[in-house]
């Protein structure tokens, strides 16, 4: 081991999300294969017996690199010196239930986790939010957070992300390692928006390669925005393993850099790029360098896009009215 343990807070450590993603944690994949990992699980007093349950498994996988477990039903302990949060605890989406109709059942989870991570975090802190809706729950925790950074404050849109290429790698029967530069704007909702016209195949523009307008707007726009429930229909759950997939990459590209040649998407606090309002928690492209991210800049975006990221951001300065209107900001 080549430095000190980095404290990993997880909530919602007992459901299915925290059951794909911690195991992944302790063999190194978030951070990397020389950084060890003191797991911090936070759960509702209800499920912190499945959470031990959770962490006698970890002590069977022997990982080199889990140097410690500790379970907490106490946000302002669990959040005590972390390093990374990630913020997975939440209610799941049910069958034919939107998303706005989480708003309120969510937000207060995230009010007095935002005001534990201001309390007791590492300065260092980088906070990831799964938990819908994502982006405006990262929001409310970002707002009880006023000593942290507002950009350590993100939301995931890294699943939507890995879909879309997927996707679009199957159309063009391409790898998937040779799609680069696509990006979701927006919310991690029905509405975002995933771009393939800065996207390349092979170095080569994707939008020109598929010349298809109507399978990008009738079917690969939908199939992408609609995947979550797709899975649900499909699997009658939501996403776990592709969700925890997608926090890791998440963090690991936060941490350890975007490859050269590449961006990924994130929900970040907008600072007004692209014309989204300052303050969202809205999805860009962002390359990742030296531990920070940064919105990528200058891309031009076409009438097709533009109408698009509006309908998405729209609906985020919705939620943000509402949640404001519910006190939770
Ligand atoms: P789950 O119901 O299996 O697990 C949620 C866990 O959170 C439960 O164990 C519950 O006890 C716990 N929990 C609830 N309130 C808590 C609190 N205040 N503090 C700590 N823990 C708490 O759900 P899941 O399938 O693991 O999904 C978790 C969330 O992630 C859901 O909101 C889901 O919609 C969301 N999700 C987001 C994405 C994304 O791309 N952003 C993808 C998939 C799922
Ligand atoms: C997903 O995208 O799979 C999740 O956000 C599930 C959901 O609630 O749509």
């Amino acid at each position: 081991m080549t430095q000190a343990p980095v404290n990993v807070t997880v909530t919602g450590a007992a459901g299915q999300i925290g059951y794909a993603l911690l195991f992944r944690i302790a063999s190194g994949q978030l951070l990397g294969p020389d950084t060890p990992v003191k797991l911090r699980l936070l759960e509702i007093p209800q499920a912190v017996k499945a959470a031990e349950g959770t962490a006698l498994e970890l002590e069977d996988g022997a990982f080199p690199l889990l140097a410690g477990i500790d379970i907490f039903d106490d946000a302002k302990q669990a959040f005590a010196g972390a390093n990374v949060a990630l913020l997975v605890g939440a209610r799941p989406r049910t069958k034919g239930m939107e998303r706005a109709d989480l708003l309120e059942a969510n937000g207060g989870i995230f009010k007095p986790q935002g005001e534990a991570i201001n309390a007791g975090a590492a300065d260092d802190i980088r906070v990831l939010v799964v938990g819908n809706p994502a982006n405006t729950n990262a929001l409310i925790a970002q707002s009880h957070a006023p000593d942290v950074p507002a950009e350590r404050f993100t939301a995931m849109t890294r699943l939507d992300h890995n879909r879309a290429v997927a996707q679009l790698a199957k159309k063009l029967n391409a790898p998937v390692s040779e799609i680069k530069k696509l990006t979701i704007w927006g919310n991690h909702s029905a509405s975002q928006y995933p771009d393939i016209f800065h996207a390349e195949v092979a170095g080569k523009n994707a939008a020109e390669a598929v010349n298809d307008e109507k399978w990008l707007a009738e079917e690969f726009i939908p199939r992408v925005a609609k995947r979550g429930a797709e899975i649900i229909e499909a699997r009658g759950a939501s996403s776990a393993a592709s969700a925890a997939n997608a926090a890791i990459d998440h963090i690991y590209n936060w941490v350890n850099g975007t490859p050269e040649g590449d961006w990924t998407s994130m929900a970040v606090p907008s600072d007004g790029s692209y014309g989204v309002p300052e303050g969202l928690i809205s999805s860009f492209p962002v390359v990742c360098k030296d531990g920070k991210y940064e919105i990528v800049q200058g891309l031009e975006i076409n009438e097709f896009s533009r109408g698009r990221i509006d309908a998405s951001v729209n609906e985020l300065a919705e939620e943000r009215e509402a949640v404001k209107k519910l006190g939770l900001i």
